[in-house]
């Protein structure tokens, strides 16, 4: 287990190593949510940010984010090319977030919650919850089952739908009902299998935007 997580921090920190602003392309997925970000007024957080592809278009609206990741790397580049941040933080999302109860209008998940276990990803889900107001959203991209060009179907299945890598990180696909199970104490308000075009090859996923009752 221990090892899993060690593994997940050195590939990504490995990979978020440093990239400039200029280098940051986002695609128009949260578009669809334009209505909800525009009546957001709480910080926004961007968990799982990356190189920041989610957190450049919300300031580009004019948001107040907080930029969320593991990897100290990921974060020291955040800070680096995006100097008007509202805030960042590293934290492994395995343990508590370090918000309080009912933080948040508005939280993106942009393909960070398919790396877990079962028993963990209702862990972090739970946090999501505790850390939304009432009425609040979360919008997410997650891996689709379909995905065989991003390793659907890879590598060994060590539980309904997840996969070890070649290089022992843990990588989930999702189909419907697992996304109608794991978000069952959610509203789901949108819900769909697309295809997002940001890499080379095309990458399948399940576009979803819940919210907390
Ligand atoms: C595929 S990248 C997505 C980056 C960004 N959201 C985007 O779509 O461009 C997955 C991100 O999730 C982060 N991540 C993976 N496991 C994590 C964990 N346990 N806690 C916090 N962040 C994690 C990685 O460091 C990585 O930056």
């Amino acid at each position: 287990m221990n090892d899993e997580i060690n593994q997940s921090l050195k590939y990504w920190n490995d990979l978020h190593s440093n990239y400039e602003r200029d280098d940051i392309k986002f695609d128009d997925w949260l578009e669809k949510f334009e209505k909800i970000i525009n009546d957001c007024s709480t910080p926004i957080l961007d968990l799982g940010c990356g190189s920041g592809n989610d957190t450049l278009y919300l300031i580009k609206k004019g948001k107040k984010v907080i930029s969320c990741d593991q990897s100290e790397n990921a974060i020291k580049n955040i800070k680096k090319n995006f100097p008007e941040i509202f805030d960042t933080k590293c934290f492994n999302m395995l343990e508590n977030f370090p918000f309080p109860n009912k933080y948040c209008d508005l939280i993106i998940a942009d393909l960070c919650l398919h790396y877990f276990r079962e028993n963990d990803t209702f862990k972090i889900i739970n946090e999501i919850r505790r850390v939304l107001k009432d009425n609040g959203h979360l919008i997410f991209r997650l891996n689709s089952i379909n995905d065989i060009n991003y390793g659907a179907g890879n590598g060994i299945e060590i539980e309904h739908h997840l996969y070890t890598t070649p290089d022992n990180r843990l990588k989930r696909f999702f189909d419907k009902d697992d996304i109608l199970y794991f978000f069952k104490d959610f509203q789901i308000e949108y819900l769909n299998e697309e295809i997002m075009t940001r890499y080379k090859l095309e990458k399948k996923i399940y576009l979803g935007c819940v919210k907390k009752q």
